[in-house]
């Protein structure tokens, strides 16, 4: 009875996150606005020759954009994660579930990720679990979707403004050494809006992680989204925390060249994506922005944004002078205003 109960407070906690994200309106800046990046007048280059392709966790996509890890376990969540995976497939972009956590154990659930896997055929599918998992449970969650790789999220922020959250923080780095070391996919350990500093990527490094997803502040923020779903505690001064998005980025990307860093947290346009690449992130996730279309405007609105996207890319690229992605990790960039000052 109470594993039934538990399920269902899991499945309403899924659905009130995205009413909640899409109630939310407080703005926290990435600081990609910080980041200057030079026009370049003579290209030699022609549109067509302009290169997007990129390795990704071994396999070819066509765009180093990928839509991150947003729902699953639900009816709706099942529709969600079929319209986003259709167009996660069309554009040969990867995507990623949300936490498979209420699958586990509730097998009912199960189609609403495994959907994804369907309809991606061989793209790029990633699982999705919070830290505290066991090993065990990595490796289901992974057999669940062939996901390609697992992420773990990071989460005390939302945690400790949920009701029902975790109030325990020991002993996660432990947990993820013990899951790194025995999955046979790669792990990619990620925030969920509030950033990866310098020395939790290097603590996160030494234990074997080699891909961090820093899910920085400036676009969705699970203090507000939490904080709506309360009524007894005003949480909006805290609604400003966490570490943008660029900074975090800058920073962790200084951590170990060896480091693939995946840049989230506030992703928007097409400038965001680009300054992202030229800081030497290897692949670029949205949840949110693409989130919201699909919700306020359908399939073609989503699909739309992503086409943008995509073309908007290119044409960046050859104003910068740069064929393709490798070129485009190595452009120079200038950084000026408060991000300057916080680096
Ligand atoms: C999320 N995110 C998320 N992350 C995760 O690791 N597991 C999850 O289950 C979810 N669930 C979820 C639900 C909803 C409605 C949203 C909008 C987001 C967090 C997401 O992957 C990402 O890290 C943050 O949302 C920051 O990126 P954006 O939204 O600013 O692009």
């Amino acid at each position: 009875m109470k594993k039934i109960e538990e399920f269902n407070s899991r499945k309403n906690r899924k659905i009130e996150h995205i009413k909640f994200y899409l109630k939310s309106e407080h703005e926290n800046s990435t600081l990609f606005e910080d980041i200057y990046l030079e026009h370049n007048a003579l290209p030699e280059l022609s549109f067509e020759d302009i290169n997007t392709k990129t390795l990704f966790l071994n396999k070819k996509v066509d765009y180093p954009i990928m839509i991150n890890a947003i729902t699953g376990g639900t009816d709706f969540s099942q529709e969600i994660n079929r319209q986003l995976s259709c167009i996660a497939s069309e554009f040969n972009i990867p995507i990623a579930v949300g936490s498979q956590t209420i699958a586990l154990y509730d097998e009912k659930s199960r189609e609403s990720f495994k959907v994804v896997r369907k309809i991606m055929k061989d793209g790029v599918v990633i699982g999705n679990l919070g830290s505290t998992a066991t090993v065990e449970e990595a490796k289901v969650a992974i057999d669940m979707i062939e996901a390609d790789a697992l992420q773990l999220h990071l989460n005390v922020a939302q945690e400790l403004v949920m009701n029902e959250g975790d109030r325990d923080f020991k002993g996660i780095l432990n947990n993820i050494e013990n899951i790194v070391k025995n999955i046979n996919k790669p792990l990619i350990v990620k925030e969920v809006g509030f950033g990866i500093s310098k020395d939790v990527a290097k603590r996160l490094n030494d234990i074997g992680v080699s891909y961090i997803d820093i899910s920085g502040s400036g676009g969705t923020n699970f203090i507000e989204i939490e904080g709506i779903r309360r009524d007894d505690i005003d949480f909006t001064d805290l609604y400003s925390w966490g570490i943008p998005t660029a900074l975090s980025l800058i920073k962790c990307i200084a951590v170990n060249k060896n480091l693939n860093i995946i840049a989230s947290g506030g992703i928007k346009s097409s400038q965001d994506i680009v300054k992202s690449l030229c800081i030497g992130a290897s692949m670029v996730g949205i949840s949110g922005e693409i989130l919201k279309r699909l919700l306020e405007g359908g399939y073609d609105l989503a699909y739309n944004y992503i086409e943008g996207l995509t073309h908007k890319l290119k044409i960046l690229m050859l104003l910068l002078g740069k064929k393709d992605i490798e070129e485009l990790t190595k452009t120079p960039y200038k950084v000026k205003g408060e991000l300057k000052e916080l680096i």
